[in-house]
């Protein structure tokens, strides 16, 4: 049911499964939630709890995706109600706060969420030149930097950069520096193009890590944090063009959730949802 509506029908390739190991997954049962009616499932969502850090603070992090209902079984409630249980199960299991991501105008909002995105989209093209960067995952080298660029960040071990968001089929850390400087992205592949999902390190060393991420490629997409050194130094140095997100979500369930200064926080496109 799931491939069917974001793999084919959007036409993406490539098994959910495979491409989010760690949610689609027996071991993730507990946070697959659906709705019955009779035998037939008539609709359904996928949690996945992370810990997210702000400076010295750490909260209990959840994120629900893939909410779908049978065609047939729209209209009557069904993924208002599910979400609704599935939120209060994972407030009941001490989530902190719950996020999500969607492009559905208002669905969410009347459920109680409240919008509030802090992300850049930037997009462009390109002339190949050159021959693309191998893409391969080196995530302690890339895990040092990003402990040293980045107080805010959900925490991931190394099954999580097995990840493969829609609809790259490669994931890969690119390294770049400029004498004693060094910068760090993390970046997907889809055919000629390349998506980056985030940038760490040093300032002097981006113009080297750009000349890394587009060399040979035809189109790069930038998912970004507003006012986050890659975005700064894009936005002044390339021609690319960068638009504000809509699609961010939230829930804050914890009384210290609620007082937190959470509309600062940007949680990047890799680890979503
Ligand atoms: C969106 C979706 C999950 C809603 O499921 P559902 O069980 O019909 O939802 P409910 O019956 O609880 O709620 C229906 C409400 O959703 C609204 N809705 C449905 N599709 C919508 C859309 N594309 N944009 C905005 N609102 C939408 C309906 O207008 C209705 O609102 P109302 O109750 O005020 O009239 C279902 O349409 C679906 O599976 N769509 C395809 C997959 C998808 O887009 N998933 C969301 C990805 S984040």
């Amino acid at each position: 049911m799931l491939e069917a509506e974001f793999v084919q029908s959007r036409g993406r390739s490539g098994p959910l499964g495979g491409r989010y190991p760690d949610l689609l997954s027996e071991a993730n049962l507990d946070h697959i939630h659906v709705r019955r009616q009779g035998d037939t499932i008539v609709a359904c969502c996928v949690a996945r709890r992370a810990t997210w850090l702000t400076g010295s603070e750490r909260w209990q992090a959840a994120m629900i995706g893939f909410v779908h209902t049978l065609p047939a079984a729209r209209g009557k409630g069904h993924a208002a109600a599910l979400l609704e249980a599935t939120v209060d199960a994972l407030a009941a299991a001490g989530s902190d706060f719950v996020v999500l991501w969607s492009g559905l105008d208002g669905f969410y909002e009347r459920l109680g969420w409240e919008a509030h995105d802090r992300g850049v989209f930037g997009s462009m093209t390109l002339a190949a030149v050159g021959t693309p960067a191998v893409l391969t995952i080196d995530s302690d080298r890339f895990e040092t930097l990003r402990a040293r660029s980045d107080s805010d960040r959900i925490v991931r071990d190394a099954a999580a950069y097995r990840a493969l968001p829609l609809p790259v089929t490669a994931v890969g850390t690119l390294f770049a520096s400029h004498g004693a400087h060094a910068a760090a992205a993390l970046v997907g592949a889809a055919g000629d193009a390349r998506y980056v999902y985030e940038a760490h390190g040093d300032d002097a060393a981006l113009p080297a890590l750009w000349r890394t991420i587009t060399a040979g490629v035809t189109a790069v997409y930038v998912n970004e944090s507003i006012g986050s050194p890659l975005h700064r130094w894009l936005a002044r140095q390339v021609p690319i063009e960068f638009s504000g997100q809509q699609l961010a979500y939230w829930r804050m369930l914890s009384p210290r959730a609620r007082r937190a200064a959470w509309r600062n926080w940007h949680i990047p496109y890799f680890d979503r949802i």
